[in-house]
């Protein structure tokens, strides 16, 4: 996924308010773990080590790479990297990492088994 930094998503230091950037870190995490689980029915259920290394900027494209790391019966560790760009494309710099716990869930709401 892709982002732009707008004005209304930084903080009053003009760089991109973490909160903004952890929401976008758990959306990446969604698809992710949609696509492994084959279900839209996919809800986090922890986040951890969320490392904020370098801000990111207003007008700074950021793009988000989730790749699911492992899976265990019904949930799958997706690890979430936020890399920012300048919008002419020459620098890429890895900013932010986390770990996101998302788990399946059936038609009851309860934790269902991921599908090999
Ligand atoms: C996540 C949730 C479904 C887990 O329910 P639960 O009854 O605790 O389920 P279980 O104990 O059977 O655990 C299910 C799986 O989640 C994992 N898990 C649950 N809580 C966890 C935590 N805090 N950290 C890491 N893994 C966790 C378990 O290890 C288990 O994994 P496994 O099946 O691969 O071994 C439940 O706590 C929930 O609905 N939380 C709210 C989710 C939410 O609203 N998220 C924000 C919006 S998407």
């Amino acid at each position: 996924m892709c982002r732009f930094v707008f004005p209304g998503d930084t903080n009053h230091l003009g760089t991109l308010y973490g909160g903004t950037l952890m929401a976008w870190m758990d959306s990446a995490a969604a698809v992710a773990g949609v696509r492994r689980a084959g279900s839209v029915a996919v809800v986090t259920a922890a986040v951890d080590r969320l490392e904020f290394r370098v801000a990111i900027r207003e007008g700074e494209l950021v793009e988000l790479v989730a790749r699911v790391d492992s899976v265990g019966r019904t949930s799958m560790q997706v690890v979430v990297e936020a890399h920012r760009e300048d919008p002419a494309g020459h620098t890429r710099e890895l900013c932010t990492t986390g770990v996101f716990t998302m788990v399946a869930l059936g038609a009851d709401g309860r934790p269902t088994a991921v599908r090999d």
